[in-house]
């Protein structure tokens, strides 16, 4: 139900339909504080049209009104205050809530259309960052909030698993690698030879050289060098996969930029074919001049492709093959140039849905303050983040709730919840330094603060003995729980902003002011007393469960029924 158009109806009425419900409609505000109401009309936006002071017009319309269907209209100075009908509206949103059930707030806008989401994208070799974590469940929740608007989503793992650093990697390991460490713990040794090489590189102006045979045999399908890169790719895949497991994320395609090596010559044929490609010191460019950037270099003087070449490939093969209406680049913020490139390249060559390309950017993370670096060989891991913040979360339901029978699973959900959500409670442009403690408090704007509001509310229903509630909902007029009935009601407007913003935060402060409003109520009510609204407030309850759960879902976050 709208109840925005129920206002500008009314008001509409109430002055012979002198402005349209539809000019109306726009005007109608949500007053700051709930002793104005819960929606207003701004009364003085008539006195032109009207030819009277703003004060008289508010008072006429209350006069004239057909009031029956709120709990009060009442004018305030210029305002016309709107206060809905508690029992009609508590009624209808937690009816809609015990029906739809988790599908609550579902959204058609995208149906039969498909949204490509580049995502994760860590690099063969080396430990996946926190800026990939980030990448990781942004993507994932993107991906979940356009499937409840109705989109088809791919989620794609870009991973980088091709380029001159290969070249390196085999060099380094030739001269310096041992098979038996790289089985043992095969990232920590392929870094170090990675990190070697880098040191020496510097006194040996050679060893360039040759990691660029290797990466020519590499493009080239000799075989040795091939048996190496399969096997760095293999054992780096097997290590993110159990961080993707921890994390509960998957992917529909792990097309690294390997995959494109066979369809790059196409890219440099399109280029040339449009005259789009220029020689530059040798090397292939496609100047951006037009469009205030700096050249996009597609070929090096020695013919080896590049990073942004394997990137124009990837969207036209994504555009053949899906037929994307989107095709979303979650990656740090340190790439917006790169991908204004990319797109900009993407337009000039006449691509179907260049204008649907959109880089997806976030800030920066820090853990404890410390930066992240691959290079130095100074990282944090975010494996060991995670494995931490597992067991600190085991260690806070050993002291809270040692009789709990699924001890482990829950410690694992509310770890592995509350570095999620601390990543996606502020906007995504942000930066965000981790305090790991912080993030795992069971109060403030944590997810184990939402988990917990979930879990208490399924602990009420438990304990309430009712197994099944009605679909349609008692009427709830209890003013304590006003505050959580609106909040309620306004979550499919929630998901289609988190959509418009490609902004799963949106979802996140949502679901931190539910739980706030929720545990106000539970603090300041008795839900189980026996008395004529006690069905009314289960209905609340059970419906809060639902919504907590979903908004939790959205962000890729579990929500135990118990903690
Ligand atoms: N592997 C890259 C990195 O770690 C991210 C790739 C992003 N995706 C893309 N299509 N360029 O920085």
């Amino acid at each position: 139900m709208d109840y925005r158009q129920q206002v500008a109806d009314a008001v509409a009425d109430s002055i012979n339909n002198q402005i349209s419900t539809n000019d109306i409609y726009g005007k109608i505000e949500k007053p700051k504080t709930p002793e104005n109401g819960d929606l207003a009309f701004p009364a003085f936006i008539l006195a032109k049209e009207l030819h009277k002071a703003p004060q008289m017009i508010a008072q006429d319309i209350v006069n004239n009104i057909d009031g029956s269907q709120f709990d009060k209209v009442v004018a305030v100075g210029p305002y016309v205050n709107f206060f809905l009908d508690k029992g009609k509206v508590s009624k209808q949103v937690m009816s809609d809530i015990l029906t739809d059930k988790e599908h609550y707030g579902d959204n058609y806008d995208g149906k039969d259309q498909t949204v490509t989401i580049d995502m994760s994208s860590p690099n063969i070799a080396k430990p996946m960052s926190m800026g990939h974590l980030r990448s990781t469940v942004i993507g994932n929740s993107i991906s979940e909030i356009l499937k409840k608007n109705g989109y088809k989503t791919v989620k794609d793992n870009h991973l980088g698993d091709w380029g001159t650093q290969f070249g390196k990697l085999i060099t380094a390991y030739l001269k310096w690698g041992n098979e038996d460490d790289v089985k043992r713990d095969p990232i920590h040794y392929l870094v170090q030879y990675y990190v070697k090489f880098h040191k020496e590189d510097q006194k040996d102006p050679e060893l360039d050289e040759e990691a660029r045979e290797w990466f020519k045999k590499l493009e080239d399908g000799d075989p040795e060098a091939t048996k190496l890169w399969e096997w760095f790719r293999d054992v780096s895949l097997k290590a993110f996969n159990n961080t993707y497991k921890t994390l509960g994320v998957s992917f529909d395609t792990y097309n690294g930029e390997s995959f494109y090596n066979d369809k790059m010559d196409e890219v440099v044929d399109i280029l040339k074919k449009d005259g789009l490609l220029q020689e530059s010191q040798g090397a292939q460019v496609v100047d951006l001049s037009d469009d205030n950037l700096n050249p996009a270099l597609i070929l090096k003087s020695d013919g080896a492709s590049l990073y942004i070449t394997r990137d124009i490939a990837t969207a036209l093969y994504r555009e053949r093959t899906y037929h994307p209406v989107m095709n979303l680049y979650v990656v740090g913020s340190e790439q917006t140039n790169y991908f204004h490139q990319l797109k900009a390249v993407l337009k000039k060559m006449g691509v179907e849905n260049a204008d649907g390309v959109h880089h997806i950017p976030f800030g920066l993370i820090t853990v404890n303050g410390k930066k992240l670096s691959t290079r130095r060989g100074n990282i944090i891991l975010l494996n060991q983040v995670l494995d931490e913040s597992i067991a600190m979360a085991k260690q806070q339901i050993a002291e809270k709730n040692p009789d709990l029978p699924n001890k482990d699973e829950v410690a694992k959900q509310v770890g592995v919840g509350a570095i999620i959500f601390g990543d996606l409670k502020s906007e995504r442009i942000n930066s965000i330094d981790f305090v790991l403690e912080d993030q795992l408090k069971f109060e403030g704007e944590t997810g184990p603060y939402v988990q917990y509001a979930h879990a208490r509310s399924e602990s009420i229903l438990r304990k309430s003995g009712k197994k099944e509630l009605n679909e349609s909902a008692n009427e709830l007029t209890d003013e304590g729980a006003w505050e959580v009935i609106k909040l309620l009601q306004a979550f499919p407007e929630v998901v289609k902003q988190a959509r418009n913003e490609f902004e799963p935060s949106d979802v996140a402060k949502y679901s931190l002011r539910l739980a706030k409003a929720f545990n106000k109520y539970y603090a300041h009510s008795k839900i189980l007393a026996d008395d004529d609204e006690q069905d009314a407030r289960l209905d609340l309850v059970k419906s809060v469960a639902i919504v907590l759960k979903e908004s939790l879902r959205l962000l890729g976050i579990e929500a135990p029924d118990q903690m």
